[in-house]
């Protein structure tokens, strides 16, 4: 497997990773939404290939992977839209994703990780459960727990059932 961010002249590539991310994140917030909706689109992608934040895990040349990594201050690095081809599930990809965008943060002088977890409230979901687990494994605590509706209220109109929003982080230097 190989990871590495794509360059401008991947910009080709947009369209398969927005398709990607689309079709697991159906499955992973599947119930929190009242309508299907795509969580990205080609265009949106492209912006993040442009800006150099999109890096993509691929195996024998194929699309297997994708996450965008970028910097929010001085201190601190973010991932999200990490998505793994789900006829490769359990091979490590995502796991050398994250790898990769900590690699990449702390390198560059980052002191924290972030990322973001959409949640019920009220039930639990196989999808969000499981990532919960696996970020905790890999040293994310979770630093601000609030209702969605309260932080992105625009949002709150197309919501299926009352969600938090979590942020998680993680010291890169421990
Ligand atoms: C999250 C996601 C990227 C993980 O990708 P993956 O390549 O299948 O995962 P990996 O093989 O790297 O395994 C990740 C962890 O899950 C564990 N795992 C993998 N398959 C598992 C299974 N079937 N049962 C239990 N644990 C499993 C691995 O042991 C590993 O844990 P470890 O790092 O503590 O050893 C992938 O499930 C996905 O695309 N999900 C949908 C999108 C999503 O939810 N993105 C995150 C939004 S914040």
């Amino acid at each position: 497997m190989e990871i590495a961010f794509l360059p401008p002249s991947g910009l080709a590539s947009a369209g398969r990773i927005a398709d990607l991310v689309n079709l697991v994140y159906a499955e992973s917030e599947k119930g929190l939404w009242r309508e299907s909706t795509d969580r990205t689109s080609a265009d949106e992608v492209g912006a993040f290939v442009r800006a150099g934040e999109i890096a993509v895990a691929s195996v024998d040349g194929a699309l297997a992977g994708s996450v965008r990594v970028r910097r929010l201050d001085e201190a601190t690095g973010e991932f999200g839209m990490l998505a793994a081809d789900p006829a490769r599930r359990g091979a490590g990809i995502g796991r050398e994703l994250v790898r990769f965008a900590e690699r990449t943060c702390r390198d560059a002088g980052c002191r924290e990780m972030q990322l973001e977890l959409l949640v019920p409230r009220e039930w639990t979901h196989p999808s969000k459960q499981f990532l919960a687990d696996w970020y905790a494994r890999l040293g994310y605590r979770v630093t601000h727990r609030a209702d969605l509706a309260v932080d992105y209220p625009h949002l709150a109109p197309s919501l299926a059932t009352p969600c938090d929003f979590l942020i998680y982080r993680k010291d890169l230097l421990a």
